[in-house]
């Protein structure tokens, strides 16, 4: 085989947050992120990229790049407000307005059922996924979703990025330490209810829509070791289980890993499970998804008693002199990529799918107006091709290679100048400008990959 499967997709995710604007408009409640602050020099999130008035115009981007697979998240706060409240009609007429385009364009529509922001209250009043009776909220959301979107939306996930929720607080929403907890071990216990939230919604689209697929969502970052020490190997092995691939296993394989249990228990530090919970872990998802940027250079370390595991690794991260990294120290590594799909390939007997990837640069339009993104194209080439090796020379059963942000949108922090996409939005971060779509240099280039099936690189 050397030719990729007819049906194989090719396109971009986003998240809510990051493009729709419109954050106090058609009875959306307030999320975590129209009251979290930004760091200094970076934007707001009220406009976005303005999706939520502008969607037609961008779907139609997506089909002159040759799309056919578009992942969006959707934001609690439109659909049930407070997120203990009723629904609003408003938001789900949205949300159907966009599936109803995407599908007029031949575009198969993936939805993300949290992709970092949730209504304030859950947060402000139950202290987000620490407490159970958000992960029961949580189930509501997404049956009323799958209830809503379910007979045209055949693909599914819960949480971005499941495995950051046992790596920071930020992303789990449960910023109060309860009385009496330590720090991991209200960290662990949050990673645990998140599981839980996780396997009620596979469960829900099991009953709701059985010919649907969910996909299970990790971001994976490989490690390599900056000695040939066997002891800075084996620290690099553990930090590859525990912070990129634990969750994975558990989405596959219904249980939690050894290591992963043995880690946490060694330390009085395993969540407590309720009644079921054993059961419900059992729900495995049809496919493992992932996002791949970069990889990192771990020195020699150990993990301690008192420090989450996450922040050890973090410690111990030094520069790959073999790479060259982004602005933002991100190190592109496209062989990382093969790395990694072997990885899964060899671990977990399920397909893979790139769900994001891409480079952030800082970019402006220069005296003719354009954008020549050399670097991006050269980015997106490698790791094609790297993706190309891994499922024809390696044997891995990839269904599709995704995007990071196709079409401008401020970074994870709101900083409109990390810039992934092929089309330029007129804005920057102090000013709102026109928003204008302006396609770069790789725009060509990617419609012409995509169309072509991943043969004309
Ligand atoms: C992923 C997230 O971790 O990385 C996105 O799913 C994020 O929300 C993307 O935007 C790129 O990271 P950043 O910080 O450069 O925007």
């Amino acid at each position: 085989m050397n030719s990729l499967p007819k049906d194989f997709y090719w396109g971009g995710s986003v998240s809510s947050f990051q493009t729709e604007g419109a954050w106090n408009e058609g009875g959306k409640g307030v999320s975590i992120y129209d009251v979290r602050p930004t760091p200094e020099g970076h934007a707001d999130w009220k406009v976005a990229i303005d999706e939520y008035h502008r969607y037609k115009e961008d779907i139609a981007l997506m089909k002159e790049m040759g799309f056919n697979f578009y992942r969006f998240s959707i934001a609690w706060s439109r659909i049930i407000p407070n997120g203990d409240d009723e629904v609003n009609e408003e938001g789900v007429a949205w949300y159907n307005n966009l599936i109803n385009e995407l599908i007029a364009a031949h575009i198969t529509p993936m939805i993300t059922l949290v992709h970092f922001d949730m209504p304030y209250k859950l947060v402000k009043e139950y202290n987000g996924f620490a407490s159970r009776k958000v992960v029961d909220l949580f189930e509501r959301y997404a049956r009323v979703c799958m209830e809503r979107f379910g007979d045209r939306v055949k693909h599914w996930m819960s949480f971005n990025e499941q495995n950051l929720h046992s790596c920071r607080l930020i992303y789990s929403n449960a910023e109060i330490i309860p009385e009496g907890k330590t720090l991991p071990e209200h960290l662990y216990q949050v990673a645990h209810n998140v599981m839980i939230a996780h396997c009620k919604a596979v469960k829900a689209l099991r009953e709701l829509v059985p010919d649907a697929k969910f996909g299970g969502m990790t971001t994976i970052t490989n490690y390599y070791p900056a000695t040939t020490s066997p002891q800075n190997m084996l620290f690099c092995k553990q930090a590859y289980n525990l912070v990129s691939l634990w969750v994975a296993h558990v989405q596959a394989k219904g249980e939690y890993p050894s290591y992963y249990t043995a880690y946490l228990k060694q330390r009085g530090w395993f969540p407590v499970f309720e009644e079921g919970d054993e059961e419900l872990l059992k729900y495995t998802c049809d496919y493992l998804a992932f996002s791949y940027y970069r990889s990192n250079v771990l020195t020699e370390g150990t993990f301690d008693n008192t420090t989450p595991f996450a922040d050890i690794v973090e410690q111990h991260t030094v520069p790959n002199s073999y790479l060259k990294a982004t602005e933002w120290g991100w190190e592109k590594d496209a062989t990382g990529l093969r790395i990694v799909m072997n990885d899964l390939n060899e671990r977990f007997d399920l397909p893979c799918f790139i769900l994001e990837n891409g480079m952030g640069h800082r970019e402006e339009l220069d005296e003719n107006g354009e954008i020549n993104d050399d670097y991006r194209i050269e980015y997106h080439r490698n790791h094609i091709q790297e993706m190309k090796n891994a499922m024809f020379q390696d044997g891995v059963n990839c269904l599709g290679y995704i995007t990071w942000g196709p079409i401008d949108i401020p970074s994870s922090s709101c900083q409109v100048a990390k810039r992934y996409g092929f089309v330029y939005v007129n804005r920057t971060d102090s000013e709102l400008l026109d928003l204008r779509r302006i396609p770069k240099k790789s725009f060509k280039w990617v419609s012409k990959a995509f169309k072509s099936n991943g043969e004309e690189l």
